[in-house]
């Protein structure tokens, strides 16, 4: 009888220990079957900075000769059902996961291989790219949750924070256990590249120096408020061989992208209707609601709403309208933007002063697609049809606070393995610069 074996794995940046184990698993039996991780599911179970692409990793793993078949594993749970279909009578792995697999002894024998010492491919990755030491500028909730999430990355280390007042600054860093600079010159000698978490109107001014510093740098949604901003600011990093992101983090996070890809498949026909709608109530006495020049609803939600618009309409609008209710010190409360292009109609609402449903709709001329609040952290929508009966219900993983997918690609692009992003282009970022800066006209301010 042929016995017939199983293992997995990532097989990044193919490695000794990796085609040691191989030669062992194949050795307990006859036949060998190697499962390879697709991106998306290591991306699910938080290995975010995987090097070599899933084709690579297959043709590493052909290339030892070991495995008589190779399959793809993409799910949790998935092992349990290769086991049974494929008639599996061991299973193995590393003595890193010993005990880990012990529930699928009712199915097959489980062997744990000795680990080869001193070698990993996550050993590699840090050898290969040094680690990126981020300085931040800022120190509000956002810059905490920057901190926190930015641990989960490989590759890039919270070293230090900026704020012009310095005890702001030391009151953040002795929170996180890093280091405070009060000095701008000195934060930039002291780390790689720069996210910038301050009050919007700062941004411009901070993205010029720290480009002119020579840093990398990831920034805050709203980017920048005028559109010549932003083309500056691209021009420099461009000229000097810099990357300049604009953080929003739902352009990065795994949910909104299948939601897109799958809005863009014909399932709901041609789009003929965008309407994105996030509401979040403030205190009267918040920064949000007091900042007289840039605070108010569209400044501070309007890049979630306007995302998904831009990213199935384009750039392109016919015709833009603002519609705004102020609160007693001139702010924007609840502002609607709708928007007119040549073959649909998109509206943006942001409140922080009135609440709304705060749901994405998607409308086409097949069907709808619809994420609940909050869709700007996307893990769960539903396509529907003129049979109501006919839904089809989608479902993506969405970590944390979810910065730790914008920070997993601004540092592939630092690293040189993307060379932009097609999640949020340049050009996407310019007209949400263009937008801000429409407003604010509008509104006199
Ligand atoms: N493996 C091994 N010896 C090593 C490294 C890995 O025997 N030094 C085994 C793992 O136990 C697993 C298989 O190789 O059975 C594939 O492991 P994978 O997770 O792809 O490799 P690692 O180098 O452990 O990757 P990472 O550092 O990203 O966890």
């Amino acid at each position: 009888m042929m016995i017939k074996v199983i293992t997995y794995g990532t097989f990044d940046l193919f490695h000794q220990g990796h085609y040691r184990l191989l030669q062992r698993a194949k050795a307990l039996g006859d036949y060998l079957i190697v499962g390879v991780t697709t991106e998306a599911y290591d991306k699910t179970r938080g290995k975010l900075n995987v090097i070599d692409s899933l084709v690579t990793r297959i043709e590493n793993v052909k290339r030892t000769g070991f495995a008589d078949e190779i399959i793809i594993e993409e799910t949790e749970g998935q092992k349990f059902n290769d086991i049974r279909r494929l008639g599996i009578d061991i299973f193995t792995v590393g003595s890193d996961w010993t005990g880990c697999f012990d529930y699928l002894k009712d199915y097959c024998k489980v062997v744990y291989l000795e680990r080869t010492k001193n070698i990993s491919s996550t050993m590699l990755r840090e050898q290969n790219s040094h680690i990126q030491r981020v300085g931040i500028i800022g120190t509000g909730r956002i810059a905490g949750r920057f901190v926190q999430e930015a641990k989960l990355v490989s590759g890039i280390s919270a070293q230090g924070v900026y704020n012009p007042h310095r005890e702001s600054a030391v009151r953040f860093a002795d929170r996180w256990e890093i280091d405070a600079y009060g000095d701008i010159d000195e934060f930039f000698k002291a780390v790689d590249v720069v996210y910038i978490a301050s009050p919007h109107e700062t941004h411009y001014g901070y993205i010029k120096t720290a480009l002119e510093h020579g840093k990398h740098v990831l920034c805050e949604k709203p980017m920048v408020l005028e559109r010549a901003q932003a083309e500056e600011l691209f021009g420099n990093a461009k000229e000097r061989g810099l990357i300049l992101f604009e953080g929003i983090k739902t352009a990065y996070c795994p949910g909104f992208q299948k939601l897109l890809g799958i809005a863009c498949s014909g399932s709901i026909g041609s789009i003929r209707n965008v309407e994105a709608c996030f509401t979040k109530l403030e205190d009267a006495d918040s920064r949000e609601l007091t900042d007289r020049e840039y605070g108010g609803s569209f400044t501070e939600l309007g890049s979630y709403c306007m995302l998904p618009i831009l990213k199935l309409f384009g750039k392109e609008f016919q015709e833009i309208r603002f519609d705004s209710l102020n609160g007693a010190n001139g702010l924007d409360l609840f502002t609607r933007i709708s928007l007119k292009y040549p073959n649909g109609i998109a509206t943006a609402t942001c409140g922080l002063g009135v609440k709304s449903d705060g749901r994405l709709l998607i409308g086409g001329t097949k069907g709808y697609i619809v994420a609940e609040a909050p869709w700007w952290k996307t893990a769960y929508f539903e396509v529907h049809h003129e049979n109501p009966e006919d839904v089809q219900k989608y479902s993506e993983i969405f970590l944390g606070d979810g910065l730790r997918y914008e920070i997993s690609d601004f540092l592939s692009m630092v690293n040189g393995t993307e060379k932009d992003s097609f999640k949020l282009t340049r050009g996407e970022s310019v007209t949400l610069a263009e937008l801000m800066e429409g407003f604010l006209r509008q509104a006199g301010r």
